[in-house]
Parts: C-alpha cells; structure tokens; sequence
C-alpha cells in the first residue's frame, strides 16, 4: 500500500483516489504522523502532498525525518518536494513571483516521465522553489519559469514534482502517478473483484452468527450495503423508512432491486407521520431537526419490535472519515446525519465494512453485486429528502407537484445523456408566485428553479453548464405537464458562495 502524507492540499484525497484508480490501495495519514505509525500501515511507499504552507514558516507542518530515513520509494508533490530538498540537504527559496495555472515541461527525463514524448502540460500552484538539489539527486524537468520542476534521487525511487500530477489539468499525471508505482514496486491489485471477496470475508469474520440491523436509504451506498451483507449470507434486516418525501416511484424501485438480489427488506410505510411533525414548519434546520427525530424514532420501533440486533451497519465512506479525523478542517454548515442520535439502550455496535472506500469504488462493488444502473449511478439526495426542496411549508399539493417536476428533469437529463455528465441535479419548488397567461387569462405559478452541478467533493462545487436547447425542451415540458408550475429558472450560482441545495 501507499501512504499518502497530508501537508494540508485540497487535493490529498483526489492523490489518494488517483492511486486507487491505478489500482494501489493508498490511505491517508496527517503530514506529521510519527514513524510508529507510518509502521504500522506498512508502506511499500510514500507520497507527500502539497499544502498550502510555507516551509519557511516555523509552524509549517513536517514529516517525522525518521520517516524520510526509512528509504522508501517517495514522491513529493509541491510543498512535498520543498520539504524533501529541505530536508534532505537542498535549498528552497521564495521565488518572485507565484507560479499558478498552466506550465509545459520543455525538458524531461529519466523514469518518472517514462512514455512521455515532448512538451507536457502540467499544473502548477506555488510561490517557494527549489533552488538546490539534495546532494546526488539531479534535475529532471524543467518549465520555462522554474529549472527545477521535477528532480530524482540516486536511488531511481525517489522522485519530486514541482506541479500536480494528480489533477485534470495535468492530463498525462496519471502515467506519472503509474510510473512512480511501478518504480517503487507496488502491488497493484486493488480491484472490486478483490475488495468484493475480501469485504465479504471480513463481514462474514466481524458478524458471526450475530444479526445486523440496516438503514437503506435507497441511495448507493446504504443499497450496496445491503447487497453486500445478503452476499455475505449474513442474518440481517434492512430497514427502509417511507417518510412520503421521496421521489417519484423511488421505493418501488429500490424495493423492486434489492429483494430481487435477496435483501431481507422491511418497508415501513410512515408518511402520515412525518408530514404531521411537518405541518406548519418553515425552518429549514427545523424541518431537518423534525424529520431527523422521526426517523430515529421510527428506526428504533423497528429495531426493538425485531431485535434484538448486535450490530447497526452503517455506509460511512472514507472521506467521511478523513473528515472526521479533522484532516480537513471541513465546517458542518448544515446537521447531516440521520441515524446518530439511536437511543444508548439498542447497543449496537457499528458496522461500517465502507469507512475505506471512496464512493467510485462502492460503485465498482454495486456493479459486481448486481445493482441495477439507475440506482447504482443515482445522483445523492439528502436524508430529508424533497422537504428541504420545498422552500417552506411542506404539504402534500406541494410534494405532488415537485415530484412531478423532478421526475421530468431527471428523465429529460437521461434522455439527452447529460445524467451522468453532472454530479447532482435537482429541482426546487419556491413558494413564489408570477403571473402568466394560459390562453387569454392571467394565471398565477409557482416559480420552479433547477439546478445542476458538477463538482469532485460536494465540498465545493460549480454550476453546469447545461446546453440551452435542453433546459428550454425542461421549461416546456414541466410548464406543460405540471400545471401548477408557471416559470422555471435555472440556478447559475457556484458553491462558494450557495450550497448546493436551497435549504
Ligand atoms: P450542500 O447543500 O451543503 O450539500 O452544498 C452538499 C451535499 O450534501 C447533501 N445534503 C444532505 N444530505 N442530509 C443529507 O443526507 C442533509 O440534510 C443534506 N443537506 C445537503 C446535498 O444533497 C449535497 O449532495
């Protein structure tokens, strides 16, 4: 495996999804984790990540040396390959000016860039550069503006690159990323069909004879989850909670696939439920607060009326868990999460066989396990569902109409291909009213407003660039099937400064 070292970039989980990518199975540990704990992983190899950091400012985070003595294989990305030089006996200054966007490497050599013919476009973010080597290490790439862009160690394993290899605008940085792989003699056999058979022994091992408690939410990885615990054979209960917020035939469908591949499902139906908590609320945080409550509240009904349970499984990803790891000082803008807040006396004991996966990689398992496509590559939608896509009150007319609205952009998004070309598409129904004309007499609609993002995180995000012949054929279509509806705008706000969703 590689570790992946964090010196703070926004681009340490994108290093580590890369190398999965390649097949190498790769964690992330704090920048400054001591040698013990780097042992403890075991690594075959080490990449250091950039960061946003000066290797002048005193409190800039550095490696354990210990670690860099260890003689692993190493890249150094960035700020990684400033603190290799300084660490290592090299010399780093402030450059002039900040180096930022696209480079060409005009010369390179040696393995690292191995299949690499003539000028390489690569993406460069820094301020401080190497202006000396570590004794014995050489050049190996140059841009116009930066002579030491890339250099090599003696050892033919230890690398360190100036630019990100990592990212799009690097387009060959995947074949660095391999070469480096290849060169530190890294196994490469990360494949689903290798987790899936590893995951299920392990889930097999951890469970025993023992019963395991779910909460599918329908959306990937909860369904996959299940798959996985049916795959395993072992004795579990997915519990599928029908708060009435969902989306048009959803539970059908997910009820449809998931018994179909031998889940042991349980649908509760607790629409009135919710919409009565509901009434009357406007608050957004309000509406999550309510809806959250009710959720434990029926989950927990179910879990002591079928119990007893040893385990609750849950589809944590790993970003998850970086994050909580506070890696990534991330701030909770909005209450997420919907199955904390169980009530102590239940004792589950967690399981989370995904908390290392990243969500390509559930999705490679959902293909082997047999989830069909439409759920398997489903946008994600929050656990509250459409209630917090319907600004304000949340009644019945309203969940009808939005529902509708959001099954017509959704098909209309698969018809033209575009589905999968975003990260997330939705529908918003507004509580505001225009005036329009049906016929010869005014009416007035709800104004309906679409929004379409891509995004790598979810952390940060921008708005798609949705052709204008598709978004007029949406307009007419909803305007058209869904009376209620008069306008549809469409939302053409990043995130910075907007969320993605409205509420
Ligand atoms: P925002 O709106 O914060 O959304 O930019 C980021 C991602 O999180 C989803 N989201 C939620 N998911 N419960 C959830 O399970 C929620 O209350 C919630 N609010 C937002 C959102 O759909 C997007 O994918």
């Amino acid at each position: 495996m590689v570790l992946v070292l964090d010196f703070g970039s926004q681009y340490t989980r994108l290093i580590a999804r890369r190398l999965r990518e390649l097949r190498a199975f790769s964690l992330i540990l704090p920048g400054t984790a001591p040698l013990e704990e780097v042992l403890r992983h075991n690594p075959q190899a080490l990449i250091l990540s950039g960061g946003p950091n000066s290797v002048f400012d005193p409190h800039a985070p550095r490696p354990d040396p210990r670690v860099l003595r260890l003689g692993l294989p190493t890249l150094g990305i960035c700020y990684g390959m400033q603190l290799l030089a300084q660490e290592l006996g090299g010399k780093v200054e402030r450059a002039g000016r900040a180096e930022y966007g696209k480079a060409l490497l005009t010369r390179h050599t040696g393995p690292l860039f191995r299949g690499l013919e003539g000028e390489v476009q690569v993406w460069m973010s820094h301020q401080d550069a190497v202006t000396e080597l570590p004794p014995g290490w050489r050049v190996s790439g140059e841009t116009e503006e930066n002579p030491v862009a890339a250099m090599e160690a003696p050892d033919g394993k230890t690398f360190a690159v100036q630019f990100h290899p990592e990212v799009a605008h690097t387009p060959k940085g995947m074949q660095m990323l391999e070469n480096f792989l290849e060169l530190a003699g890294v196994r490469r056999d990360w494949t689903p069909e290798h987790i899936l058979v590893e995951w299920v022994r392990a889930v097999r091992e951890r469970v025993g004879g023992e019963r395991v408690l779910l909460a599918l939410s329908g959306g990937v990885d909860s369904s996959t989850l299940a798959l996985l615990l049916a795959k395993a054979g072992v004795d579990h209960l997915a519990v599928f909670v029908d708060h009435g917020l969902l989306r048009l035939g959803e539970r059908e469908e997910v009820e449809g696939a998931l018994r179909a591949l031998g889940v042991n499902l349980r649908v509760v139906e607790a629409k009135g439920r919710f919409l009565k908590a509901l009434k009357g609320v406007e608050d957004p945080e309000e509406k999550r607060k309510i809806i959250g409550r009710a959720f434990v509240e029926v989950f927990s009904g179910v879990a002591r009326e079928e119990g007893p349970f040893r385990f609750l499984a849950q589809g944590t990803l790993y970003p998850d868990v970086i994050e909580s790891a506070g890696g990534h000082g991330a701030a909770k803008i909005k209450s997420h999460h919907n199955v904390g807040g169980l009530p102590e006396d239940l004792g589950f004991e967690l399981l989370e066989p995904f908390r290392l996966l990243f969500k390509d990689e559930v999705r490679e398992l959902a293909l082997l396990l047999g989830l069909p496509d439409p759920i398997r590559l489903r946008h994600p939608f929050p656990g509250p569902g459409l209630a917090v896509r319907i600004l304000g009150e949340v009644t019945e007319e309203r969940l009808s109409i939005l529902r509708q609205a959001d099954d017509l952009f959704t098909s209309l998004l698969r018809e033209w291909g575009l589905y999968g070309q975003v990260a997330q598409a939705l529908a918003v129904l507004t509580p505001l009213r225009s005036v329009g004309v049906a016929g010869d007499e005014r009416k007035y609609g709800y104004v309906l407003a679409l929004r379409a993002v891509t995004t790598e995180d979810f952390m940060t995000a921008d708005w798609a660039r949705l052709p204008l012949e598709f978004l007029d054929e949406v307009a007419r279509r909803i305007t058209r099937r869904v009376p209620e509806i008069g306008r549809v705008v469409y939302d053409i706000t990043s995130k910075p400064p907007a969320t993605i969703e409205w509420e």
